[in-house]
């Protein structure tokens, strides 16, 4: 509704006072114009997008863990940044893998698995389930919708996408939103009274949640045993995620050569940036430009870290000087229109060469990372990798006379001293999620064993506080992370981010190649 200029500021409710500054004609004739003589939306056939030949796997392998089950998946809601400014829509990860959906698509929408047994699923279905993907689809041009809804109509946000559409690109049965309430609440009940029992991905979209909990106490379930029932989707729909498809792989092998690339541009702007008081940023604002125009987005907040703010792990301020002479830590990566995102981190002398400290300590996260590469081939725990690299750091850090004790009694679980610098761990699964995965049980993830397929990162890091009282004052105001994204093959592993140098050498002749 837009605000009524009869009404008065006494009796108008707060919510409706977001439109005062609506000045839309509400005339008869004003909405029959703008009703009339658009050209018809353009219809057409849409090709199917490559990726619905990877989903059915996904979907099929949910529908024989929950077979006999509704299994709910929502997409999420916008989300306000502020009062009547939303954040960008950005799909849960479980719906884009599940749907194949990316960018922007789809606030509100709902992937339904609907319990069905079929002999032989059409190509829409899945042995156990229909599945239905419920979402809003775009109004016509004749509907008010089409100008007066800031939020879904075109005239406002720009074409959105049909049911036809969806349905030819995805190879899913869709469904006006409108009638996903009425097929989520149909027959919910426990199974052994002949209700169907429902499990939600919870905490994607709390309305849906508040419509699954309804639902559930209409029916008297019991809520905390329901909740149970959700955990284990949640954690499924992760685990699902931990080998990924060749069709993921690609998409990661795309993200990581234009965050590549960002870096490249970072290096190029690195002259305007040392020296200026806000030099962080001019780094920061380079990278975005490149995760936009060659991806969706960043995959997370970019660390743009001179000096001692190299020491802060996840420093996203980024709002302070840089010096000639520093290091900047940079960690950083371009999400793919398909949300799939890279992770890698460098640490450049922002004057083009490492001063011996810097190389003393880059050479010992090095020689760490590439320990840490050694190891990595199928049949290995995921663990063995952290544990590979800090030691490495520890025999260094032994070396430098840095440790307050022996290094075996570092390395023992009563000791441990050597992480004061590094006390992050030194891999975690990559995909849709930046730290993807993170649902699934410890079992299938710290003491996992690798397969081919799987995507992480190696990025072992030390980090000398300007306040770090326990190291020599040369060391101090140093932090240094490598950081690549790495696939696991049937025998070994592949840097995927290899492109980018690593060896100091190799990243002062980059630095100098660039801004020759
Ligand atoms: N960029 C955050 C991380 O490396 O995990
Ligand atoms: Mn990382
Ligand atoms: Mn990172």
């Amino acid at each position: 509704m837009t605000s009524d200029a009869q009404t008065s500021d006494e009796s108008q409710q707060l919510q409706d006072r977001v439109n005062n500054r609506s000045q839309r004609p509400q005339s008869e004739a004003f909405k029959a114009f703008m009703a009339a003589q658009w050209a018809p939306t353009e219809g057409g056939e849409h090709p199917r997008d490559e990726v619905a030949d990877f989903t059915p796997r996904r979907r099929a392998a949910v529908s024989e863990r929950f077979a006999g089950e509704r299994i709910v998946i929502p997409a999420g809601p916008l989300k306000v940044r502020s009062n009547d400014t939303d954040y960008r829509f950005r799909p849960h990860s479980a719906f884009a893998h599940l749907t194949g959906l990316g960018v922007d698509h789809e606030p509100n929408a709902v992937l339904v698995f609907e319990p069905a047994e079929h002999q032989a699923p059409s190509a829409w279905d899945t042995a156990h389930h229909e599945v239905t993907l419920y979402f809003k689809p775009m109004a016509g041009r004749d509907t008010e919708e089409f100008y007066a809804d800031s939020r879904h109509g075109e005239f406002w946000i720009g074409p959105r996408p049909d049911l036809a559409e969806f349905e030819q690109r995805l190879g899913i049965r869709t469904r006006d939103l409108d009638q996903f309430e009425a097929a989520l609440s149909k027959d919910v009940g426990p199974a052994a009274s002949g209700g169907t029992q429902v499990r939600l991905l919870r905490e994607a979209d709390l309305n849906v949640d508040a419509l699954v909990d309804t639902a559930r106490a209409e029916a008297s379930m019991d809520l905390e045993a329901s909740d149970a029932l959700d955990a284990e989707l949640t954690e499924f729909c992760s685990e699902l995620r931990l080998v990924k498809d060749d069709w993921e792989v690609e998409q990661l092998r795309g993200s990581v050569a234009a965050t590549i690339a960002g870096f490249e541009d970072v290096v190029r702007a690195l002259p305007r940036a040392v020296g200026h008081d806000r030099g962080e940023r001019i780094v920061e604002g380079a990278f975005f430009a490149r995760a936009r125009l060659e991806g969706n987005d960043l995959g997370y907040d970019t660390i743009a870290a001179s000096g001692n703010n190299a020491t802060i792990l996840h420093w996203i301020r980024n709002h302070d000087r840089i010096d000639p002479g520093e290091l900047l830590l940079l960690d950083a990566g371009v999400e793919a229109d398909s949300l799939y995102t890279a992770d890698i981190t460098r640490t450049i002398p922002v004057s083009g060469s490492y001063s011996p400290v810097q190389r003393r300590v880059y050479e010992a996260v090095l020689a760490a990372a590439d320990a840490a590469f050694e190891v990595v081939r199928p049949g290995i725990k995921f663990r063995d990798i952290h544990a590979t690299a800090v030691k490495v750091l520890a025999e260094h850090l032994d070396d430098w006379g840095l440790l307050p004790v022996s290094l075996d009694e570092a390395l023992s679980p009563e000791g441990q001293q050597h992480r004061r610098w590094m006390p992050h761990g030194t891999s975690h699964h990559l995909g849709l999620d930046v730290h993807d995965c993170a649902q699934a049980k410890r079992d299938l993830y710290l003491d996992g064993v690798l397969e081919p397929g799987m995507v992480f990162t190696i990025e072992p890091g030390l980090y000398f506080k300007n306040e770090d009282l326990a190291v020599p004052e040369e060391y101090r105001g140093i932090g240094v992370r490598i950081e690549d994204d790495v696939l696991v093959t049937e025998d070994g592993c592949e840097n995927l981010s290899a492109a980018l140098p690593r060896k100091a050498d190799d990243v002062e002749s980059w630095i100098a190649r660039l801004q020759a």
